[in-house]
């Protein structure tokens, strides 16, 4: 992979921030064969965005990516250098630019899907759970002292807390563009991440005695009609 040399010290720990790292786009890469078979999409047009979704996030890269003009107009210059034609290149772009976006689109291509898709999937686990500790764990309590169970929202810039952000992560399940797509997620894994989900919930009510703990409403909310199938 074309950009897979350059990058690779740049998704280095600590030169990028946890949960974001080589490893987080190796295993997003090895789901290409899999959303395949719902998606349709060009293999190395799906290695190259996943390998740029990331730039912005490594702290080696920020002074490149402020000349270029930020993260979009840095991406740009480097698929000018790549063998992609102008079409191609044009659509790896969007979709690096728009996988932020975390709900699924009408206009999404298919490219972008499965970049979001592999996005939230990775964190569907045990190992999504030590990338939002490995994140945001020195810069957010596990808890909010005085809210603790405060689930208001899924915007990164408002999470309060790393329970708040259990439960963002949580919702990508509900968002995701189809059934089709979700159907793809590793059920052991989603199980034990909701598990981990109320047993936080049940040990944070334990320590802060401050009943009711109500961290089954926030399972609910984050999946809405999916919920009966993680009752
Ligand atoms: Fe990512």
């Amino acid at each position: 992979m074309w950009l897979k040399s350059f990058l690779t010290p740049h998704y280095t720990l600590p030169n990028i921030s946890g949960g974001h790292d080589t490893p987080h786009v190796v295993r997003m890469c090895a789901m290409a064969p899999k959303l395949a078979s719902v998606l349709t999409f060009d293999s190395d047009e799906f290695e190259t965005a996943v390998w740029m979704h990331n730039i912005d996030r490594s702290k080696t890269l920020r002074l490149q990516v402020d000349k270029a003009g930020g993260f979009i107009a840095y991406c740009v210059r480097l698929l000018a250098e790549s063998p992609f034609s102008g079409e191609e290149q044009n659509r790896i772009a969007i979709a690096v630019r728009d996988h932020v976006h975390k709900e699924e689109e009408e206009t999404d291509s298919q490219l972008l899907l499965a970049l979001k898709a592999a996005d939230k999937m990775d964190r569907f686990g045990p190992l999504g759970i030590l990338a939002i500790a490995a994140h945001r764990g020195s810069i957010l309590p596990a808890y909010n002292e005085n809210r603790p169970f405060g689930y208001d929202t899924i915007d990164e810039e408002g999470l309060d807390s790393l329970y708040n952000d259990v439960f963002r992560v949580m919702t990508w399940y509900r968002h995701m563009h189809s059934d089709a797509i979700r159907e793809l997620v590793d059920k052991e894994n989603f199980r034990f991440y909701v598990e981990f989900a109320r047993q936080l919930g049940k040990e944070i009510a334990e320590i802060t005695q401050k009943p009711p703990n109500e961290v089954e409403y926030s399972v609910q909310k984050a999946l809405g009609k999916h919920y009966f199938k993680f009752c």
